[in-house]
């Protein structure tokens, strides 16, 4: 079985709008196991290496704002292919193109205020996880699930 990983986050309008529950569930019940999970106000320094590939967009200094409003909560989730099927489930960056029964498409209509983060590859994943998490804070266990999923 994969032991893909990837990296989401809930935004700091999730965090303030009480999504946090629906969101860990669409997850959840879609069968990823959560590895790693923290509630942290992130700082400037570790935002800019987040979207280090945005630096020059002029939306930029209004996501870097947006991101320091408020904490964020910070997970990691394994499973077959969940790094594509994690973008699946976020939607469109868009949210004119984000289609109801995403995340996006549920709940955001602004694209600077759309609530969730998720990584967009393999390789993005790998790197973001080592960004925001420590070795030590992802939890190696199996899940009794795993049996019924896989
Ligand atoms: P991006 O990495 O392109 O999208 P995604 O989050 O879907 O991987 O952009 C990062 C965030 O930047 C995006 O979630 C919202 C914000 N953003 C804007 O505010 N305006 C824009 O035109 C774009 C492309 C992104």
């Amino acid at each position: 079985m994969s032991t893909e990983r990837t990296f989401i986050a809930i935004k700091p309008d999730g965090v303030q709008r009480g999504l946090i529950g629906p969101i860990l569930t669409r997850f959840e019940q879609r069968g990823f196991k959560l590895v790693a999970l923290k509630l942290t106000w992130a700082n400037e320094g570790l935002l800019r290496q987040h979207y280090e590939d945005l630096q020059e967009k002029p939306f930029f200094p209004s996501l870097l704002s947006y991101m320091l409003s408020g904490p964020v909560l910070a997970t990691v989730w394994e499973g077959k292919d969940v790094v594509k099927q994690g973008r699946v489930i976020l939607g469109a960056t868009n949210p004119l193109a984000s289609a109801p029964g995403t995340i996006r498409g549920d709940f955001a209509i602004d694209m600077g205020r759309n609530v969730i983060h998720g990584s967009d590859s393999v390789e993005t994943a790998n790197r973001e996880i080592g960004l925001w998490f420590k070795n030590e804070e992802l939890v190696d266990y199996k899940s009794a699930l795993n049996a019924w999923i896989y």
